[in-house]
């Protein structure tokens, strides 16, 4: 066990982030925080070969600009991958959103192909035009997210976190009421990544509404009006 594990704690584990070393770091930082959405992203090469890898370190962060945020971590040897250069080349790229049908596919992205072999040439996976990248989407994927990087956050030799800007997004039919633009979560059947080789899906789900102060306080039997 790393050493940054506290032997005090007596009510569950406590870790000292400054005291694990890195894989510690990483499973608990990805153990824990689950699921998480996976974006399968398409690059271009200077080459036009079209590459695909799985990013689980992804989400959104902010709606105005919409902004999404990939974590890329470079290879042991520090290089960057073909993700990484091609989008720091390109400035832009595509996140393919995964359902449980895109799942298999998604994983075997993952496979280190060499940066002249496309995956999605090499596993038979068709593609769609996109309309204002190069880059092109799955044609399989519920939604395709059209991305222009923004910024990138460079920490270390290994490490950045990316910043990218959608511009257009694709869904799939019967994925998204056009009036509403409320997604049928029940049709689109996303994936998301626990740890290592562990997924889940979403088929457990549950409504919960916001409550007011006022109606959690009497839900609890206190009162919140002055007495
Ligand atoms: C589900 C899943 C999630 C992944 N998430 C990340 C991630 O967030 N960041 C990262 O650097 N690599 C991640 N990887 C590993 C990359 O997909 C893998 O290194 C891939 O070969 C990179 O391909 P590329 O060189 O074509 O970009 C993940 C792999 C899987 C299977």
């Amino acid at each position: 066990m790393s050493s940054g594990m506290s032997p005090a704690a007596s009510d569950g584990l406590a870790f000292d982030f400054a005291r694990l070393d890195t894989t510690a770091r990483y499973k608990l930082m990805s153990g824990v925080i689950v699921p998480r959405p996976i974006a399968l992203v398409t690059t271009m090469s200077e080459e036009g070969v079209v590459n695909a890898a799985p990013y689980s370190f992804f989400n959104v962060f902010s709606d105005d600009p919409p902004l999404i945020a990939l974590g890329l971590q470079h290879k042991p040897d520090c290089t960057r991958k073909d993700t990484t250069r091609n989008i720091e080349r390109t400035g832009e790229f595509v996140v393919n959103m995964v359902d449980e049908a895109l799942a298999r596919a998604m994983c075997d992205c993952a496979a280190e192909f060499p940066a002249d072999i496309g995956e999605p040439e090499a596993l038979g996976l068709a593609l769609s035009p996109s309309t204002t990248t190069r880059a092109p989407r799955f044609a399989a994927a519920p939604f395709a997210l059209e991305c222009r990087k923004t910024v990138s956050l460079v920490f270390g030799p290994n490490r950045e976190i990316l910043l990218g800007e959608v511009v257009a997004l694709h869904a799939r039919a019967g994925l998204l009421d056009p009036q509403t633009l409320r997604v049928d979560f029940a049709a689109y059947r996303p994936v998301g990544r626990l740890f290592g080789d562990f997924y889940t899906r979403q088929t457990d789900i549950f409504a919960m509404a916001r409550r007011t102060p006022g109606e959690i306080m009497a839900a609890r039997g206190a009162r919140t009006d002055p007495a």
